[in-house]
Protein backbone atom coordinates (compact mmCIF):
# COMPACT_ATOMS: atom_id res chain seq x y z
CA UNK A 1 0.00 0.00 0.00
CA UNK A 2 1.29 3.61 -1.02
CA UNK A 3 1.90 5.75 2.23
CA UNK A 4 0.65 9.25 2.35
CA UNK A 5 2.75 12.22 2.99
CA UNK A 6 2.29 11.94 7.01
CA UNK A 7 2.38 8.54 6.86
CA UNK A 8 6.17 8.61 4.44
CA UNK A 9 8.53 10.21 7.53
CA UNK A 10 11.15 8.35 8.40
CA UNK A 11 10.37 5.57 11.36
CA UNK A 12 11.97 7.11 14.99
CA UNK A 13 13.65 4.54 16.28
CA UNK A 14 11.42 4.51 19.01
CA UNK A 15 11.89 1.90 22.60
CA UNK A 16 8.84 -0.45 23.15
CA UNK A 17 6.55 1.65 26.06
CA UNK A 18 5.63 -0.75 28.46
CA UNK A 19 6.13 0.28 32.17
CA UNK A 20 7.50 3.74 30.62
CA UNK A 21 7.72 6.48 33.19
CA UNK A 22 5.05 8.77 33.83
CA UNK A 23 2.26 6.32 32.04
CA UNK A 24 -0.99 4.34 34.04
CA UNK A 25 -1.14 1.77 31.82
CA UNK A 26 1.08 -0.59 29.84
CA UNK A 27 1.47 0.12 26.51
CA UNK A 28 3.63 -1.64 23.92
CA UNK A 29 4.65 -1.50 20.83
CA UNK A 30 2.99 -4.31 19.64
CA UNK A 31 -0.37 -2.90 21.61
CA UNK A 32 -0.01 0.80 18.92
CA UNK A 33 0.44 -1.90 16.24
CA UNK A 34 -2.96 -3.34 17.42
CA UNK A 35 -4.47 -0.07 17.72
CA UNK A 36 -3.32 1.13 13.98
CA UNK A 37 -4.50 -2.18 12.19
CA UNK A 38 -7.69 -2.04 13.90
CA UNK A 39 -8.67 1.54 13.40
CA UNK A 40 -7.49 1.12 9.91
CA UNK A 41 -10.00 -1.76 9.13
CA UNK A 42 -13.12 0.13 10.43
CA UNK A 43 -11.98 3.77 9.73
CA UNK A 44 -9.26 3.27 6.80
CA UNK A 45 -7.20 5.81 8.78
CA UNK A 46 -3.71 5.43 8.86
CA UNK A 47 -2.05 6.39 12.11
CA UNK A 48 1.27 7.44 11.35
CA UNK A 49 4.15 6.55 13.96
CA UNK A 50 4.34 9.69 15.60
CA UNK A 51 0.49 9.75 17.07
CA UNK A 52 1.66 7.40 19.29
CA UNK A 53 1.56 9.42 21.96
CA UNK A 54 -1.96 10.84 21.21
CA UNK A 55 -3.17 6.85 21.01
CA UNK A 56 -2.18 6.29 24.08
CA UNK A 57 -3.89 9.52 25.52
CA UNK A 58 -6.91 9.23 23.75
CA UNK A 59 -7.44 5.51 24.92
CA UNK A 60 -5.96 5.74 28.36
CA UNK A 61 -9.78 7.32 28.89
CA UNK A 62 -11.44 4.20 27.68
CA UNK A 63 -9.58 2.02 29.52
CA UNK A 64 -10.00 4.30 32.71
CA UNK A 65 -13.74 3.91 32.12
CA UNK A 66 -13.60 -0.09 31.65
CA UNK A 67 -11.24 -0.48 34.83
CA UNK A 68 -8.85 -2.08 32.96
CA UNK A 69 -5.23 -2.39 33.61
CA UNK A 70 -3.39 -2.71 30.40
CA UNK A 71 -3.77 -1.68 26.57
CA UNK A 72 -3.89 -5.21 25.71
CA UNK A 73 -6.83 -6.17 28.17
CA UNK A 74 -8.41 -3.16 26.48
CA UNK A 75 -8.04 -4.43 22.86
CA UNK A 76 -8.88 -8.03 23.62
CA UNK A 77 -12.54 -6.97 25.16
CA UNK A 78 -12.97 -4.48 22.10
CA UNK A 79 -12.35 -7.11 19.73
CA UNK A 80 -13.84 -10.62 21.98
CA UNK A 81 -17.39 -8.63 22.65
CA UNK A 82 -17.83 -6.62 19.06
CA UNK A 83 -19.70 -4.16 21.15
CA UNK A 84 -20.60 -1.33 18.12
CA UNK A 85 -20.61 1.32 21.17
CA UNK A 86 -17.33 0.83 22.36
CA UNK A 87 -16.06 0.11 18.84
CA UNK A 88 -17.94 3.92 18.43
CA UNK A 89 -15.96 5.38 21.53
CA UNK A 90 -12.49 3.64 19.91
CA UNK A 91 -12.85 5.67 16.50
CA UNK A 92 -14.31 8.27 18.07
CA UNK A 93 -10.99 8.58 20.52
CA UNK A 94 -8.82 8.43 17.36
CA UNK A 95 -10.16 10.45 14.99
CA UNK A 96 -8.87 13.76 14.20
CA UNK A 97 -11.15 16.99 14.39
CA UNK A 98 -9.59 20.08 12.90
CA UNK A 99 -11.59 22.30 11.17
CA UNK A 100 -12.91 26.21 11.19
CA UNK A 101 -15.35 28.23 10.09
CA UNK A 102 -14.32 29.25 6.16
CA UNK A 103 -11.31 27.41 6.56
CA UNK A 104 -9.72 27.42 3.09
CA UNK A 105 -11.42 30.33 2.23
CA UNK A 106 -10.49 30.02 -1.54
CA UNK A 107 -12.97 27.49 -1.81
CA UNK A 108 -16.18 29.19 -0.95
CA UNK A 109 -16.40 32.04 -3.78
CA UNK A 110 -16.03 29.51 -6.50
CA UNK A 111 -19.30 27.37 -4.77
CA UNK A 112 -21.07 30.77 -4.63
CA UNK A 113 -19.69 31.19 -8.31
CA UNK A 114 -20.62 27.74 -9.53
CA UNK A 115 -24.22 26.88 -7.52
CA UNK A 116 -26.79 29.89 -9.21
CA UNK A 117 -25.37 28.49 -12.35
CA UNK A 118 -27.13 24.91 -11.25
CA UNK A 119 -30.40 23.24 -12.10
CA UNK A 120 -32.17 24.27 -8.91
CA UNK A 121 -32.30 23.40 -5.72
CA UNK A 122 -28.97 22.18 -5.58
CA UNK A 123 -27.70 19.81 -3.40
CA UNK A 124 -24.21 19.56 -1.37
CA UNK A 125 -22.50 17.12 1.04
CA UNK A 126 -20.05 17.65 2.63
CA UNK A 127 -18.38 14.09 4.08
CA UNK A 128 -16.28 14.90 6.77
CA UNK A 129 -18.16 17.58 8.69
CA UNK A 130 -16.44 17.20 11.99
CA UNK A 131 -17.98 19.38 14.68
CA UNK A 132 -19.90 21.40 11.57
CA UNK A 133 -18.06 24.68 10.74
CA UNK A 134 -17.86 23.52 7.35
CA UNK A 135 -21.43 22.09 6.56
CA UNK A 136 -22.51 25.94 8.06
CA UNK A 137 -20.29 27.36 6.35
CA UNK A 138 -21.71 25.80 3.03
CA UNK A 139 -25.04 26.89 4.16
CA UNK A 140 -24.21 30.51 4.24
CA UNK A 141 -22.66 30.31 1.02
CA UNK A 142 -25.49 28.89 -0.30
CA UNK A 143 -27.89 31.85 1.34
CA UNK A 144 -25.01 34.37 0.48
CA UNK A 145 -25.24 33.16 -3.28
CA UNK A 146 -28.93 32.52 -3.74
CA UNK A 147 -30.68 34.62 -1.70
CA UNK A 148 -32.70 33.37 0.67
CA UNK A 149 -35.50 32.05 -0.80
CA UNK A 150 -33.35 30.72 -3.14
CA UNK A 151 -31.59 29.02 -0.58
CA UNK A 152 -35.06 27.84 1.06
CA UNK A 153 -34.93 24.49 -1.19
CA UNK A 154 -31.11 24.06 -1.16
CA UNK A 155 -29.74 21.21 1.28
CA UNK A 156 -26.39 20.28 2.73
CA UNK A 157 -25.77 16.58 3.86
CA UNK A 158 -23.45 16.68 6.31
CA UNK A 159 -21.72 13.35 7.66
CA UNK A 160 -19.04 12.56 9.77
CA UNK A 161 -17.94 9.09 11.05
CA UNK A 162 -17.22 10.59 14.41
CA UNK A 163 -20.71 10.46 16.53
CA UNK A 164 -19.04 13.01 19.19
CA UNK A 165 -18.48 15.79 16.54
CA UNK A 166 -21.34 15.35 15.03
CA UNK A 167 -23.40 15.76 18.19
CA UNK A 168 -21.81 19.38 18.68
CA UNK A 169 -22.22 19.94 15.04
CA UNK A 170 -26.37 19.33 15.62
CA UNK A 171 -26.36 22.18 18.51
CA UNK A 172 -24.70 24.51 16.21
CA UNK A 173 -23.45 26.14 19.98
CA UNK A 174 -19.51 27.87 19.10
CA UNK A 175 -17.50 29.89 21.40
CA UNK A 176 -17.11 33.69 19.60
CA UNK A 177 -13.36 33.37 19.65
CA UNK A 178 -14.07 31.00 16.75
CA UNK A 179 -15.83 33.26 14.46
CA UNK A 180 -14.48 36.18 15.06
CA UNK A 181 -12.45 35.93 12.17
CA UNK A 182 -15.73 36.64 10.22
CA UNK A 183 -17.00 39.55 8.60
CA UNK A 184 -19.56 41.59 10.83
CA UNK A 185 -22.12 41.23 8.23
CA UNK A 186 -21.90 37.53 8.23
CA UNK A 187 -22.07 37.32 12.09
CA UNK A 188 -24.75 39.68 12.17
CA UNK A 189 -26.70 37.71 9.64
CA UNK A 190 -25.51 33.78 10.06
CA UNK A 191 -25.74 34.04 14.10
CA UNK A 192 -27.23 34.39 17.46
CA UNK A 193 -25.22 36.32 20.25
CA UNK A 194 -25.46 33.79 23.72
CA UNK A 195 -26.71 35.21 26.62
CA UNK A 196 -27.00 34.82 30.23
CA UNK A 197 -25.29 31.26 30.31
CA UNK A 198 -24.70 31.34 27.14
CA UNK A 199 -21.92 34.31 26.83
CA UNK A 200 -19.15 34.53 24.89
CA UNK A 201 -21.14 31.76 22.94
CA UNK A 202 -22.72 31.84 19.27
CA UNK A 203 -25.44 30.02 17.98
CA UNK A 204 -25.85 29.33 13.66
CA UNK A 205 -28.99 31.38 13.07
CA UNK A 206 -32.18 28.66 12.46
CA UNK A 207 -32.32 29.76 8.70
CA UNK A 208 -29.11 28.57 8.24
CA UNK A 209 -29.76 25.09 10.46
CA UNK A 210 -32.61 24.41 8.75
CA UNK A 211 -30.71 23.82 5.12
CA UNK A 212 -28.24 21.28 7.05
CA UNK A 213 -29.11 17.50 7.64
CA UNK A 214 -26.35 15.63 9.89
CA UNK A 215 -25.87 11.91 9.70
CA UNK A 216 -23.22 9.50 10.27
CA UNK A 217 -21.61 8.12 7.43
CA UNK A 218 -17.91 6.10 7.45
CA UNK A 219 -16.52 7.08 4.02
CA UNK A 220 -15.24 3.63 3.94
CA UNK A 221 -18.27 1.41 3.87
CA UNK A 222 -18.85 -0.18 0.67
CA UNK A 223 -22.43 1.15 0.31
CA UNK A 224 -22.97 4.91 1.39
CA UNK A 225 -27.05 3.87 1.17
CA UNK A 226 -27.14 7.59 -0.41
CA UNK A 227 -30.70 8.25 -2.69
CA UNK A 228 -29.70 11.21 -4.75
CA UNK A 229 -26.67 12.97 -6.09
CA UNK A 230 -24.80 15.85 -5.72
CA UNK A 231 -24.18 19.09 -7.12
CA UNK A 232 -21.03 19.10 -4.60
CA UNK A 233 -18.89 17.17 -2.51
CA UNK A 234 -16.72 18.70 -0.25
CA UNK A 235 -14.03 16.27 0.98
CA UNK A 236 -11.67 18.33 2.52
CA UNK A 237 -8.43 16.92 5.23
CA UNK A 238 -9.83 13.76 5.43
CA UNK A 239 -8.13 11.61 2.65
CA UNK A 240 -4.80 12.55 4.31
CA UNK A 241 -5.40 10.34 6.59
CA UNK A 242 -6.54 7.52 4.04
CA UNK A 243 -3.82 5.19 2.25
CA UNK A 244 -4.26 5.46 -1.97
CA UNK A 245 -6.03 1.96 -2.31
CA UNK A 246 -8.53 3.66 0.31
CA UNK A 247 -8.77 6.73 -1.44
CA UNK A 248 -9.25 5.21 -4.82
CA UNK A 249 -12.25 3.58 -3.50
CA UNK A 250 -13.85 6.59 -1.87
CA UNK A 251 -13.33 8.40 -4.81
CA UNK A 252 -15.38 5.62 -7.11
CA UNK A 253 -17.56 5.90 -4.74
CA UNK A 254 -18.31 9.62 -5.11
CA UNK A 255 -18.48 9.06 -9.00
CA UNK A 256 -22.20 7.95 -9.20
CA UNK A 257 -23.36 10.38 -6.41
CA UNK A 258 -22.15 13.48 -8.48
CA UNK A 259 -24.10 15.26 -11.01
CA UNK A 260 -22.71 15.71 -14.00
CA UNK A 261 -20.43 18.45 -14.12
CA UNK A 262 -20.22 18.60 -10.34
CA UNK A 263 -17.83 19.90 -8.25
CA UNK A 264 -15.74 17.72 -5.62
CA UNK A 265 -13.55 20.14 -3.17
CA UNK A 266 -10.26 18.59 -1.65
CA UNK A 267 -8.24 19.63 1.00
CA UNK A 268 -4.86 21.61 0.63
CA UNK A 269 -2.53 18.95 0.35
CA UNK A 270 -4.91 16.57 -1.26
CA UNK A 271 -3.94 15.64 -4.78
CA UNK A 272 -6.91 13.33 -6.53
CA UNK A 273 -4.80 13.66 -9.91
CA UNK A 274 -2.95 10.18 -9.57
CA UNK A 275 -6.18 8.41 -7.71
CA UNK A 276 -8.61 8.89 -10.57
CA UNK A 277 -9.23 9.66 -14.05
CA UNK A 278 -12.98 10.39 -13.28
CA UNK A 279 -11.97 13.60 -11.54
CA UNK A 280 -10.35 16.44 -13.16
CA UNK A 281 -8.55 19.11 -11.44
CA UNK A 282 -9.92 22.64 -12.20
CA UNK A 283 -7.36 24.26 -9.79
CA UNK A 284 -7.02 25.43 -6.30
CA UNK A 285 -7.64 22.08 -5.21
CA UNK A 286 -11.20 21.91 -6.93
CA UNK A 287 -11.63 18.43 -9.18
CA UNK A 288 -14.36 18.43 -11.88
CA UNK A 289 -16.39 15.18 -12.79
CA UNK A 290 -15.53 14.09 -16.05
CA UNK A 291 -18.06 11.65 -16.81
CA UNK A 292 -22.18 12.07 -17.66
CA UNK A 293 -23.41 10.27 -14.57
CA UNK A 294 -26.93 11.52 -14.71
CA UNK A 295 -29.33 8.93 -13.03
CA UNK A 296 -26.49 7.41 -11.84
CA UNK A 297 -27.53 6.91 -7.93
CA UNK A 298 -28.98 4.23 -6.21
CA UNK A 299 -32.01 4.01 -4.15
CA UNK A 300 -32.04 3.26 -1.06
CA UNK A 301 -34.33 3.96 2.52
CA UNK A 302 -33.82 7.41 3.94
CA UNK A 303 -32.10 8.19 6.92
CA UNK A 304 -33.59 10.28 10.06
CA UNK A 305 -32.03 12.65 11.87
CA UNK A 306 -32.37 14.69 15.01
CA UNK A 307 -32.38 18.42 15.36
CA UNK A 308 -31.15 20.58 18.25
CA UNK A 309 -33.06 22.82 19.93
CA UNK A 310 -32.51 26.61 20.44
CA UNK A 311 -32.56 27.93 23.76
CA UNK A 312 -30.94 30.74 25.60
CA UNK A 313 -29.97 32.59 22.48
CA UNK A 314 -30.86 36.01 21.18
CA UNK A 315 -30.11 38.00 18.25
C1 LIG B 1 -9.39 17.09 10.09
S1 LIG B 1 -11.13 16.88 10.10
C2 LIG B 1 -11.56 17.81 8.67
C3 LIG B 1 -12.87 18.56 8.86
C4 LIG B 1 -13.30 19.43 7.69
N1 LIG B 1 -13.56 18.62 6.51
C5 LIG B 1 -12.29 20.50 7.39
O1 LIG B 1 -11.56 20.39 6.40
O2 LIG B 1 -12.20 21.47 8.14
C6 LIG B 1 -11.29 15.17 9.52
C7 LIG B 1 -12.65 14.57 9.80
O3 LIG B 1 -12.76 13.35 9.07
C8 LIG B 1 -13.49 12.44 9.86
N2 LIG B 1 -13.22 11.06 9.40
C9 LIG B 1 -12.11 10.30 9.61
N3 LIG B 1 -12.26 9.09 9.07
C10 LIG B 1 -13.49 9.07 8.49
C11 LIG B 1 -14.22 8.09 7.78
N4 LIG B 1 -13.72 6.88 7.55
N5 LIG B 1 -15.46 8.41 7.33
C12 LIG B 1 -15.98 9.64 7.58
N6 LIG B 1 -15.34 10.60 8.25
C13 LIG B 1 -14.10 10.33 8.70
C14 LIG B 1 -13.01 12.72 11.28
O4 LIG B 1 -13.93 12.24 12.24
C15 LIG B 1 -12.86 14.23 11.27
O5 LIG B 1 -14.01 14.87 11.77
Amino acid sequence: MMATRAQQRPERAEPARSGEQGRDFEFTSADFARIRDLIHRSAGISLSDHKRDMAYSRLARRLRARGLDTFKQYLDLLEAENDPAEWEAFTNALTTNLTAFFREAHHFPILAEFVPRRAQPVSVWCSAASTGEEPYSIAMTLIEALGESGARHASVLATDIDTQVLAKAEAGMYQFDQVKHLSPERLKRFFLKGTGAHAGMVKVRPEVRSLVRFEQLNLTDRDYQLRSQFDAIFCRNVMIYFDKPTQAQVLGRFEPLMKSGGLLFAGHSENFTYVTQAFKLRGQTVYELTRDTAGGARAAPARTTSHASTSGVTA
